[in-house]
């Protein structure tokens, strides 16, 4: 989500859409502003884009020098007006907006219902300022300490209160949150973006750190109260790569979020002793299952292959896996008590959504992987579970992939417990695995010269081929769609073992091979078809795992990932895969972030 507050001598309704506007990459599904007007805080907000709320707001004349202002990436609570930012307590004395997920407010919610206050939206947001209001003395900054010392979780809070409108509070934990020092005006932000047309000179907030804003001047406060003293940071970047968290483009930065990423998404499921919890799907009948279906498009599809692979060998439970748009015209059987699984980034894709509701209509249950919370699929699906990747920009998928990957993984493991398909020690290993894959991912980031280097030699390349086996064969599809999408260069990906039935003449002198040998029990195999190409004059970039140094005698170059479970493979082989059709577009001159042809979300069949 997106916060910004002003206090100052302007008017505060177009800073606050302005910064709103620069902070929508932070989350898009509703918006909202609170503004002292008169005596009174008025409170505007809609679901939807940022257009939806201008819109209501062009009807109103808001006017008022205090305001905050907040743009939703849903967490608790589907998008909706009600669920929009910011809310008040219900005197509407107190307005808070709020990013982060505030993990105890269930439990503060009860104390406070049983005090008698009401709630109107299902958020844990509406909380925070029914709390502050209840410690409220005549004082804002106090009842904001007490309040927020009842916190669990993440929170990035601005707040304002109708009898002390000379002031605006911040308060942040484990969420980003910064202050703009202007002459006369200050200025809060979850990102520098959101003001930087007005001042580039800025406070961060650290943990627990407390600002008190007023017109004249800023305070800042360590979590009992003391004063401390900060370094202004001057920026010198301009808005948008300020934007871009200092990245070049959008996939860049989302490439580097897949450690963050993938932490987030196994952060409430893997519990301590390396069960992996997934309550939701408690109630589906997988022991007696007969089958299941796995439906997507384009890079969900990918990670769908992946998921075969993956339950069929965990689970021992019959996988079909299929195309949306192929899927729903193929009169595929479905029986009663069979299962699916539909995996869409966006949630609103038509095919795949359609193809949801042909799976339900003849009685499968369904489970969707999504990213986005509220979303059709989510909606119209028997049971979801989110890939916390967070708002993906760039049209090529790359988080959402690999928290796909992890979902689908820890549904294969839970699988296969439930169905008593593996022994609990195998189940055990994988899992101690899967927690150190952000580490792994991060390693792989840090080397990321390598990749580039390649990428600089070959992006001048006609053909690219993608070749493996196993999950590597559907780890080539992916990398090869990664490719063609940014870089317009024309790749394919083969499954090696079929190569010599067709491809192979397709095998120049000079033509780049990437060959991935992750797979154990079929690096031998790998090596043979290696050598096939090799032997046509192919230049092979191979990827294997850490240690694998037989390569070396085969390969022109190669790409050692950290060692890991190798089912776990895919989502750190992917990551140089990623890197290289990045830097190859780059060099190209392509237009990265917005391929031509291509959109993000696809609602037409
Ligand atoms: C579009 C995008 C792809 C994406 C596919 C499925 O074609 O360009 O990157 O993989 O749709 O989108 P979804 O939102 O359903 O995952």
């Amino acid at each position: 989500c997106g916060i910004v507050g002003y206090i100052g001598h302007q008017q505060a309704v177009p800073i606050l859409l302005n910064g709103l506007k620069r902070l929508e990459y932070r989350g898009y599904d509703s918006a909202g502003v609170a503004v002292y007007q008169g005596d009174s805080i008025e409170v505007i907000k809609a679901k939807g884009r940022l257009n939806v709320l201008e819109s209501a707001l062009a009807g109103r004349e808001l006017r008022g020098t205090l305001g905050i202002g907040h743009t939703r990436w849903a967490t608790h609570g589907e998008p909706s007006d009600v669920n929009s930012h910011p809310h008040t307590d219900a005197s509407g004395e107190i307005a808070v907006v709020h990013n982060g997920i505030i993990e105890n407010y269930i439990r503060i919610k009860q104390w406070l219902q049983e005090q008698g206050t009401n709630f109107v939206s299902d958020t844990d947001t509406e909380v925070i300022a029914h709390l502050i209001h209840h410690f409220y003395e005549d004082d804002l900054l106090s009842a904001v300490q007490r309040a927020v010392s009842y916190l669990e979780g993440s929170y990035a809070l601005a707040v304002m209160c109708r009898r002390e409108p000379d002031k605006l509070i911040a308060v942040r934990k484990d969420s980003p949150l910064i202050i703009g020092l202007g002459d006369g005006e200050n200025f809060i932000a979850s990102d520098i973006p959101a003001i930087l047309p007005y001042t580039r000179e800025v406070y961060f907030l650290n943990d627990k750190e407390l600002a008190v804003l007023t017109c004249d001047g800023v305070s800042i406060k360590d979590e009992y109260g003391r004063d401390i003293k900060r370094d202004v940071y001057h920026v010198t970047w301009d808005i948008e790569a300020a934007e871009k968290g200092g990245f070049e483009h959008f996939m860049l930065k989302e490439i580097h979020e897949q450690p963050k990423a993938l932490r987030d998404t196994m952060a409430s499921r893997i519990a301590h002793d390396l069960s992996i919890n997934l309550h939701d799907l408690d109630d589906i009948d997988i022991e007696k299952a007969g089958k299941l279906f796995i439906v997507a498009c384009g890079t969900a599809y990918h990670a769908g292959v992946v998921g075969k692979y993956l339950i069929e060998r965990m689970a021992r439970l019959p996988v079909e896996v299929d195309i949306a748009s192929e899927f729903r015209y193929r009169q595929p059987i479905i029986s009663k008590g069979d299962l699916a699984i539909v995996i869409s980034q966006s949630g609103e894709t038509a095919d795949t959504l359609a193809a949801l509701r042909e799976l339900k209509r003849q009685g499968a249950t369904v489970i969707a992987i999504a990213n986005v919370v509220g979303s059709t699929i989510t909606r119209e699906a028997n049971k979801v579970l989110y890939t916390w990747a967070g708002p993906e920009i760039a049209v090529a998928s790359t988080k959402a992939y690999t928290t796909q990957l992890l979902v689908i993984t820890m549904i294969a493991l839970y699988m296969a417990k439930r169905r008593g398909a593996m022994k609990q020690r195998n189940i055990d290993d994988i899992v101690s695995d899967i927690i150190k894959l952000p580490d792994k991912a991060q390693s792989i980031l840090n080397g990321k010269e390598a990749v580039q280097h390649y990428a600089a030699q070959h992006f001048s390349a006609h053909s690219i081929f993608f070749i493996g086996r196993g999950l590597d064969y559907a780890l080539a599809m992916e990398g090869s769609l990664k490719l063609k999408e940014i870089s317009y260069i024309h790749s394919e990906a083969y499954a090696a073992g079929e190569l010599k039935h067709g491809t192979i003449a397709l095998i120049e002198p000079g033509t780049l091979v990437v060959a991935l040998a992750t797979q154990p029990e079929l690096f031998d195999k790998m090596l043979s078809n290696i050598k096939e190409v090799k032997a046509r004059g192919a230049v092979v970039m191979a990827v294997v795992q850490e240690g694998n140094t037989a390569i070396e005698d085969v390969a022109d170059y190669v790409i050692y990932l950290p060692d890991t479970s190798s089912w776990l493979v895919p989502m750190l082989g992917v990551i140089p895969l990623q890197l290289f059709a990045y830097y190859t577009a780059l060099y190209k001159g392509c237009d990265v972030d917005k391929p031509r042809n291509l959109a993000k979300s696809v609602t037409v069949e």
